[in-house]
């Protein structure tokens, strides 16, 4: 293994804990959502500076969160707008592009508004590129490529036999994005909870109790060191690598 394949060139995060952490303090659910915005800056700069990372995956709502109570899904939303208006002018700086994942039909328009935004202004930089996954689920995602792919070949410009998995891949939102090398979990629970499914076949996964807004720019090298110790073998014996 070469020095550069121990560095993860893609991280994803499942950014999990904000809730218990309030709630172990006597805060509101929603204090615990606005103190991870803290982690999320000091993860995403510490990210955009490491020379070997250059794809950052962040899950941030699932098409699942939206059964939580209504006010902390407003107060998410609201978090999410202030929080790219905020962090534009860094995200700049740092050369941070980011583009959104998900399906934007459930959003309202203020929030695609946001998202429209971040996208157009960061489209053209070149340290990281970040993707939000906001009303993602990987079910949701892998539907809707069964779907596009059936309305090809129903209008006849596809066969069966070329229905692959590039093909596929081609039909998800991260189309054209490596798979993730890495997938981080904080938070204590240790399950996917529908994100990734099909890019994750190969990721290594590496498990953290440390609530998310406990999270550290130390905790995400202590990720990485990690990964830096795994043995990928994709199916193959060792010696083949
Ligand atoms: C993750 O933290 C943030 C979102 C899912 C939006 P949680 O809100 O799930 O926090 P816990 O898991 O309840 O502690
Ligand atoms: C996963 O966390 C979704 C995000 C981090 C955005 P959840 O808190 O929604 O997942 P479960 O309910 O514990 O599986
Ligand atoms: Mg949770």
């Amino acid at each position: 293994m070469s020095k550069t394949d121990k560095i993860p060139a893609h991280v994803a995060i499942i950014m999990d804990g904000n809730g218990r952490w309030a709630q172990a303090r006597g805060l509101e659910r929603h204090e615990g959502h606005q103190a991870g915005v803290s982690s999320l800056r000091n993860v995403i700069y510490r990210a955009a500076r490491n020379e070997g990372v250059h794809y950052l995956t962040l899950y941030v709502f699932s098409t699942e969160n939206w059964g939580r109570p209504r006010e902390e899904v407003d107060m998410l939303m609201e978090l999410l707008c202030r929080s790219i208006v905020n962090e534009l002018d860094e995200l700049l700086r740092e050369q941070v592009k980011v583009v959104v994942v998900g399906d934007r039909e459930g959003m309202s328009p203020t929030v695609v508004e946001h998202i429209d935004l971040i996208e157009r202004e960061t489209a053209d930089c070149t340290n990281l590129t970040m993707q939000l996954c906001i009303n993602y689920s990987a079910r949701s995602e892998l539907t809707r490529a069964a779907r596009r792919l059936a309305a090809k070949a129903a209008a006849g410009e596809l066969s069966p036999e070329a229905i692959t998995p590039e093909a596929i891949a081609d039909e998800l939102y991260t189309r054209g994005v490596p798979d993730p090398d890495l997938i981080i979990r904080t938070g204590g629970e240790q399950r996917l909870s529908n994100f990734l499914l099909w890019q994750g076949a190969y990721s290594e996964l590496w498990f953290t109790p440390t609530y998310w807004p406990d999270f550290s720019g130390d905790d995400f090298d202590a990720a990485l060191a990690a990964f830096a110790g795994r043995h990928r073998r994709f199916g193959k014996v060792e010696e083949q690598e």
